[in-house]
């Protein structure tokens, strides 16, 4: 009976058990594995990751905020996906060793109608959401800009990704001026309600031939997305994102190809 679980500090809001869950159920395989959510405080991760690891009742893990990074640091063989972007957000259990893989990287990319190879794309954000952007969309063979709020952060990543990211006439002062083919909001802006077009250099009138995702997610779309789709722009939630990457891991752990369909209605019930 192979278990699998979302850790996580705190980990009750994640919509990955239900995705997940509802995923293995239309494979067949919902008498036979099992997904469940584990708070682990950063303490205890590394402990706890490796006794899973050795029990032989676990298959994996996914790992959301705040344990990207060290999962990564726990592991004995990363992908380089995971090494490069510096996180990683899938764990899977072979014989007592842990390897280390990143589906948010190629989950993004596959939530792109059109896909980035040659577009301009611009990252707004310098986080952990932001590498992992940056890095897949480089990767993808997209022009990619970086604008954040604190410029070093911008600066630093993009000097980090220097030989995948093409910053162009930076700093990026005025991003509204430019056509982006892509346009990726990877900062917090509007968790809490904000206005994007306050925070963000952001022009409501500029979206229409642009790609628009936004990571944040709630139960409404974000008000950027709710503007971008006004102005004519294609948009993409955190929640399709979400369902990509989750399907991307469950196809590592379980070698079958789960139903897109289902991932994205479960990840999208309440
Ligand atoms: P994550 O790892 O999820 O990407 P993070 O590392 O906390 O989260 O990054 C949050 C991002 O949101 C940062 O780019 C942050 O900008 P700063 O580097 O300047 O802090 C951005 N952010 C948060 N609040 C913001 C605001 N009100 N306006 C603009 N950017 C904001």
């Amino acid at each position: 009976m192979p278990r699998l679980a979302v850790i996580g500090h705190p980990v009750g809001h994640s919509r990955s058990p239900a995705m997940q869950t509802a995923a293995l159920e239309a494979l067949g395989l919902g008498e036979e594995w099992s997904y469940g959510a584990i708070d682990l405080a950063p303490e205890e991760l590394e402990a706890r990751v490796r006794e899973l690891a050795v029990s032989g009742e676990y298959a994996g893990l996914n790992v959301t905020v705040p344990h990207k990074e060290a999962a990564l640091a726990l592991a004995d063989e990363a992908s380089e996906a995971a090494r490069e972007i510096g996180a990683a957000n899938t764990l899977s259990f072979r014989e007592g060793r842990i390897l280390a893989e990143n589906t948010d990287a190629g989950g993004l990319i596959a939530s792109l109608p059109g896909g980035p190879a040659g577009r301009r794309a611009l990252v707004l954000g310098a986080g952990g959401a932001a590498r992992a952007a940056v890095w897949a969309l480089a990767r993808a063979g997209a022009v990619v800009f970086i604008w954040n709020r604190t410029a070093a952060r911008a600066k630093s990543l993009a000097d980090e990704f220097g030989a995948y990211v093409e910053i162009g006439g930076w700093p990026v002062d005025s991003p509204a001026e430019v056509d982006w083919g892509i346009l990726v909001n990877t900062t917090t802006v509007g968790l809490g309600g904000e206005d994007p077009f306050e925070q963000l250099p952001l022009r409501r009138d500029e979206f229409a031939e642009t790609v628009v995702v936004d990571m944040v997610y709630g139960d409404r779309p974000s008000r950027l997305l709710a503007a971008a789709e006004e102005a004519g722009a294609l948009t993409v939630d955190g929640l399709e994102v979400l369902a990509q990457q989750g399907a991307r891991s469950l196809r590592i752990w379980t070698g079958r190809e789960p139903d897109l369909d289902v991932m994205r209605a479960a990840a999208r019930r309440r």
